[in-house]
């Protein structure tokens, strides 16, 4: 079928619908819309059978509903309606949620239904939510609505046939900063926690915090610290912990309010947004095997951490988790430090990642837009990065599985190719390319991509900059094994896969084989000649003040709404 996506946004769950219904083998479009947007015109020249929005915040104007069947993807179970509902979901704990896939008419959410699907809510952010539950559950409905509008017999069912039962949603509210606020002298953890996920990663929770007026961002709950409820009582990792009125929260980002006229301003690691007002307080590092399970197991109080090691027999588990994916200079060498003692450990596996929601998007472009230099750290950056696939390429005493619960980009999905096997959850999508932000790209990919795909696959995905599933990763080459499972599955089954593969006969056979490839690899080109290669190409894209990077990363970090259909999703999908 010819199926025309619109959507406000490229984002992740509309490049999953594009990723999964090209893979379904339909010719898929794509046009991002603003409420300028002439889309009757825009609908027509691409003559679709059906258009599907993932993710439309703007009416659909009666001449397009009129004339082409659209359906409406609204995260949020039959009756429920407005545009806040995965906040709300998180705000009020609820433990299922839903999606629902319903046709555009005169009335926004209420058109009759095609296709729905429940999920979990499980005790995490809004947007990991959204990136993982909500869009299964999305996909699930939107894969059915597709193939029974495909079947020409279905007939949508009008909400008002749902029994009460069968339709638990009803109209709510935009979530306002008001409804959102802390009351920290009387708030106990788990409603603190609550409130900053509901809030997670945007808009953030505003708050008062050393005189001055902040947006919280992130929120994990901390049972062994305390103190005046409110105060800052320790730093971790960029993070700061605040006593609530019984424990305390860790809330690694922060963003200021923007001032009138001034642009978007930027969420950063919270002691980095801080700066000099961060009073002294305790860096207070992780305890070894931190725990952030499930509240009140006798004898592990919860804490936050963002890089953790653990280790189950023959294998270790490097597990890290940053917000957004984004890996700043920090991240990439306390990750490095804590890779090579992982290195120091006698395991003959070990897994990096597996924790649910974005695996990596590479270097931390909030970090650098907020530098005294941006070219200067995105150099530190890139180099920090590169240290670090550096180490995980020439791990030689032991097979190295990169675990992507969730989805990875740009340096970061080429840090997953560095390791031996690359192992993915099924609905993770990858970006392998680099040059929307008008990169390069490093991270030793001109010899990993190519080594994997082949010279052809690699320039392809280099130059389409088009989101692929696993299930595409895993026919170029790119995925070893795809993991088909729910997201709060993934970090066992991998614990499970993992421990077989250490024990496998083959598995020592294999680190034997891994050494000698390195060294005939290294003999044909050496690691350090990719390396310059790469980092002269990067030098100049940061360096050169006519090079568009630091215009599209700015543009990027701040938020900046796309004008039109970018040139490579217009070319995309082979309808219009
Ligand atoms: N640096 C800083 N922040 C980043 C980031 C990066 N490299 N990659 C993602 N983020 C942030 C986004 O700003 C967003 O923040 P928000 O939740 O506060 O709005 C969050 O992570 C999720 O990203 P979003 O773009 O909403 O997710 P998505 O799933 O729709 O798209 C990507 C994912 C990776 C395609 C997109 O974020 C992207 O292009 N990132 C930049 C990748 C890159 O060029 N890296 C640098 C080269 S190595």
């Amino acid at each position: 079928m010819r199926i025309l996506l619109i959507a406000g946004a490229f984002n992740s769950l509309t490049q999953r619908v594009f990723a999964e219904l090209t893979d379904g083998g339909h010719q898929v479009g794509v046009e991002l819309v603003t409420r300028e947007t002439p889309l009757l015109e825009a609908v027509r020249r691409h003559a679709p059978d059906l258009v599907v929005a993932p993710m439309l915040k703007t009416a659909v104007p009666r001449e397009v509903w009129s004339a082409y069947t659209c359906l409406i993807v609204h995260p949020g179970p039959v009756g429920d309606r407005g545009p806040s509902s995965v906040d709300w979901a998180v705000h009020l704990g609820v433990d299922r949620w839903g999606v629902t896939v319903l046709q555009a008419n005169d009335e926004m959410d209420a058109g009759d239904v095609w296709a729905t699907a429940e999920c979990p809510v499980p005790e995490v952010g809004k947007s990991d939510l959204y990136r993982n539950e909500i869009a299964d559950a999305a996909l699930a409905a939107v894969h059915s609505a597709v193939d029974r509008f495909a079947s020409g017999a279905y007939r949508p069912r009008p909400q008002r046939s749902f029994t009460a039962a069968e339709k638990p949603g009803r109209v709510r509210p935009p979530l306002r900063q008001d409804a959102r606020r802390i009351a920290w002298r009387t708030d106990p953890t788990a409603t603190v926690v609550r409130t900053l996920r509901a809030a997670d990663s945007q808009p953030g929770v505003r708050d008062e915090l050393l005189g001055g007026t902040w947006f919280l961002h992130g929120g994990h709950p901390e049972d062994t610290l305390t103190g005046e409820p409110g105060a800052l009582l320790a730093t971790r990792c960029g993070a700061i912990c605040r006593a609530t009125a019984d424990g305390a929260v860790w809330i690694p980002e922060l963003r200021p309010p923007r001032t009138p006229g001034g642009p978007a301003p930027v969420k950063l690691p919270a002691t980095l947004a801080l700066g000099d007002r961060l009073p002294p307080l305790p860096e207070i590092p992780a305890p070894p095997e931190p725990w952030d399970g499930p509240p009140a197991q006798p004898g592990r109080p919860r804490t936050w951490a963002d890089i953790r090691y653990r280790e189950d027999g023959a294998v270790g588990f490097l597990r890290f988790s940053f917000p957004g994916g984004a890996m700043s200079t920090d991240h990439c060498h306390r990750l490095l430090a804590a890779y090579r003692h992982a290195c120091t450990r006698p395991t003959s596996v070990l897994v990096l990642g597996g924790c649910r929601d974005f695996f990596s998007n590479g270097i931390h472009l909030n970090v650098i837009e907020a530098a005294p230099d941006p070219a200067e750290e995105s150099w530190a950056n890139i180099n920090a990065m590169d240290d670090l696939v550096h180490a995980v390429l020439t791990t030689t005493d032991r097979l190295v599985v990169a675990a992507l619960g969730g989805n990875a980009a740009a340096g970061g999905a080429m840090l997953a190719l560095a390791a031996d096997e690359v192992w993915c959850r099924s609905a993770v999508v990858l970006n392998p390319h680099y040059r929307l932000m008008g990169l390069y790209g490093s991270e030793y990919w001109t010899y990993t991509l190519p080594g994997r795909a082949g010279p052809e696959a690699a320039a392809r995905l280099m130059d389409r900059a088009l989101p692929v599933t696993a299930a595409t990763g895993q026919r170029l080459g790119l995925v070893d094994r795809i993991i088909d499972c729910a997201p709060r599955e993934f970090a066992a089954e991998t614990a499970r896969l993992a421990a077989r593969l250490a024990s496998a006969p083959a598995c020592q056979p294999r680190i034997a084989a891994k050494k000698a490839n390195r060294e005939r690899d290294e003999a044909r080109r050496p690691l350090a000649a990719y390396r310059s290669h790469e980092l002269a190409r990067m030098h100049s894209n940061f360096f050169d003040p006519d090079q568009p990077y630091h215009a599209l990363r700015r543009a990027f970090v701040r938020k900046e709404p796309a004008a039109g259909t970018p040139a490579h999703l217009a070319a995309a999908g082979g309808i219009g």
